[in-house]
């Protein structure tokens, strides 16, 4: 009821009596009212009005189901699950997994107790500041293409603050989406998948959005887009927009089976396009310039001896920045 409630409040301009409401939704006013102190209870600003009625004049910037799904036609997102606190949100996904959710459920929580980086680091989630996100994806691809919709996610995420907050980030290949030289966001996409056959993904995406400072062990190399911009963002338009774009370019991607259509759009984001790098993986280091990211997601590193190699994995450390001297 609190929910169909909020919607008629939200496609009304003007106030709205209690009675009209009763009547459209076909309940009594009571109902209508325990809907209305609810949702006051939850953080809505409803003013209310003898012989007017009902009026929502502010929204709370926080991740409901309802909040999320209101207005947004993604495929990504029809089942959501929202918590206010979880371990992590990629662990979730996997639990869920064993109790049958199905391709494009996503988790969301205000604050993860145990945020999960890449490289097994910890991610820093506090509550109600950020976006933290993971989605479950099904896509009937070979198992070594997974590290592709890391790239897709990253195009997604940037064009998406590029849109909702009108600043421009970039991508540190492979998953971090940097501002001025920090980290506003990093992508960690996890697989459970057989030697050809892949059984799912999970696409956890953590964006930095209205934190104003950090802790004193990181606060050197990540930012907010709140710190960046100067103004708050609404973290449920920014999420919106991070699954219409990462929708969009995910279907191209299934579709050309590679990353051709989409890798000119995210070599234009790339802060270590022609940078002298350094790539550390599990198997070497190598010192090298980037000259190219291929379609599939692959760097092509120039080095000093005169050859090419492709790089598929690693960690890149830029040459006078990112802590490479
Ligand atoms: C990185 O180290 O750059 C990857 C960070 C990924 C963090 C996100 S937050 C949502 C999802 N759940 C997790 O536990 N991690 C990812």
């Amino acid at each position: 009821m609190k929910d169909k409630v909020l919607k008629v409040l939200k496609e009304s301009d003007d106030f709205i009596s209690g009675e009209q409401l009763s009547k459209q939704l076909g309940v009594s006013r009571t109902a209508v009212w325990k809907a209305v102190t609810k949702l006051k209870e939850e953080g809505y600003d409803i003013t209310s009005v003898t012989r007017k009625g009902y009026q929502l004049v502010h929204t709370p910037d926080k991740l409901t189901k309802q909040e999320i799904q209101y207005g947004l036609n993604t495929k990504i997102g029809r089942e959501i699950y929202c918590y206010d606190e979880i371990d992590s949100t990629n662990q979730q996904v996997k639990r869920l997994v064993l109790e049958g959710a199905k391709n494009g459920s996503l988790v969301i929580a205000e604050e993860q107790t145990k945020g999960k980086g890449s490289k097994g680091r910890g991610w820093v989630s506090p509550s109600g500041t950020g976006i933290w996100m993971s989605c479950l994806l099904t896509p009937d691809i070979n198992p070594t293409k997974a590290p592709m919709v890391t790239i897709v996610a990253g195009l997604a995420v940037c064009q998406a603050i590029q849109e909702v907050v009108g600043i421009e980030a970039g991508i540190k290949w492979p998953n971090d989406i940097v501002i001025q030289k920090k980290k506003v966001c990093g992508i960690l996409t996890e697989m459970s998948a057989e030697m050809d056959h892949l059984n799912y993904l999970v696409l956890g995406i953590g964006i930095n959005v209205n934190q104003e400072s950090f802790p004193e062990e990181i606060k050197e190399i990540a930012t907010s887009l709140k710190l960046e911009s100067n103004t708050n963002v609404s973290r449920v338009v920014l999420l919106q927009e991070v699954l219409k774009k990462f929708e969009k370019y995910y279907d191209i991607f299934i579709s050309d089976g590679d990353l051709r259509s989409l890798i000119d759009e995210y070599k234009q984001y790339s802060v270590t396009l022609n940078s002298k790098v350094r790539v550390t993986n599990r198997e070497e280091e190598i010192e090298g310039t980037i000259v190219d990211i291929n379609e599939f997601g692959e760097l092509r590193l120039s080095q000093a001896n005169g050859e090419d190699t492709m790089v598929r994995s690693g960690d890149v450390s830029v040459r006078g920045l990112y802590g490479y001297v």
